[in-house]
């Protein structure tokens, strides 16, 4: 198996890792199940080394036990690779009210929250989730550092920052990791001049990029705007609403054409493309079934050519916006 170093941490990981969050939060919530979810990341531990991401905030707590639960399950605590994220604040589970705290005595607090709730004694790499504008983020990073010191977290990362801000996070604790939207329709942390991935590449950190799948819209799976069940982030986003979506789907057709000159799936042309951006990019798609995990896995192996690439970037821009 092929592996990734994630940035400086000396972690040698999957090159496509994997996204635990739609089995708590965002997405179509009659099709989210528990052991079939614990089948999937279970599924992930015995791959190797991949790359499992989740959050506080998804399922307020709900994602991170379930992650704690297959690692015990497995008996894989010591061995596993774990990223969670600290920073942003369920205020409402029902309506998916939030808000953002990067206060030390918050980070602090959900540090413990999190270890419990993973039953680890150590996190693998923690992110600051969104930078909170109430809160410098130096005094945000500063306690994140600590939390290194006390041995509770190994590496740091940000989520959604500039290049100013993660120049700013380096120069009082190494970056390891940033994670932003990538993917064929969200190609901004590409930009020459002030994408976030490039930084990352000339500092030595990974870029992780979530929702690489267009959040299952780059797999052609969805054909109708309304695939979407009440309360599935999806049904109201701008990029899968109304003339959004049709439109939209001329980003699916360039994909599909690539995948089968490949005999591959349209999934593993959009994951394949976001590895081709670099081997400093670990991205971690989305799944909460057992078939997908294994066709994305897969999607490590598959080598675009120059021509698939060309074909690829040259797909229409998304027509909406990312939220
Ligand atoms: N830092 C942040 O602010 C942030 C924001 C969003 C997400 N994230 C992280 O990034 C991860 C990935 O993003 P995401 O889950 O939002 O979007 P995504 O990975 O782009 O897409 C997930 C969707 O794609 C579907 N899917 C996955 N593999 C497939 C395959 N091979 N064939 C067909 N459909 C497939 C999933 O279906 P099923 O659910 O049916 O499996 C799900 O509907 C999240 O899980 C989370 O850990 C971070």
């Amino acid at each position: 198996m092929s592996t990734r170093s994630l940035g400086p941490t000396g972690l040698d990981v999957h090159p496509v890792g994997l996204g635990c969050m739609g089995m708590s939060w965002g997405y179509a919530e009659s099709q989210r199940d528990d052991e079939v979810s614990l089948a999937v990341i279970r599924q992930a531990l015995d791959a190797g080394p991949v790359l499992l991401d989740t959050a506080d905030a998804y399922g307020d707590g709900h994602n991170e036990t379930l992650v704690g639960r297959a690692l015990a399950l497995a008996g894989r605590r010591h061995d596993a690779v774990v990223a969670t994220k600290t920073g942003i604040v369920v205020d409402d589970l029902a309506t998916r009210t939030l808000s953002r705290d990067g206060s030390p005595e918050h980070i602090r607090r959900s540090a413990d929250a999190s270890l419990k709730r993973l039953g680890v004694d150590v996190i693998d790499l923690y992110y600051l989730h969104r930078v909170d504008p109430a809160v410098p983020l130096q005094e945000s990073w500063g306690a994140l550092s600590e939390l290194v010191r006390a041995g509770k977290v190994r590496h740091l990362g940000l989520s959604e920052v500039t290049r100013e801000q993660a120049a700013a996070a380096h120069r009082v604790h190494p970056v390891a990791a940033v994670q932003s939207e990538l993917s064929l329709w969200t190609r901004e942390p590409l930009d020459p001049g002030t994408g976030i991935s490039g930084w990352c590449a000339a500092h030595g950190a990974a870029f992780v990029p979530f929702a690489p799948l267009g959040r299952g819209f780059l797999t052609g799976r969805y054909t109708r705007p309304d695939d979407f069940e009440a309360g599935d982030f999806r049904a109201t986003n701008p990029r899968f609403t109304g003339a959004a979506f049709t439109a939209n789907l001329r980003i699916t057709d360039a994909v599909r054409k690539v995948a089968a000159r490949h005999d591959a799936t349209a999934a593993q042309v959009a994951l394949a493309w976001t590895l081709a951006q670099g081997g400093h990019v670990v991205p971690v798609p989305g799944t909460k079934q057992p078939r997908y995990l294994t066709d994305n896995l897969a999607a490590a192996a598959l080598r675009l050519t120059a021509a698939d690439l060309s074909d690829l970037d040259g797909a229409p821009a998304a027509t909406g916006s990312r939220y």
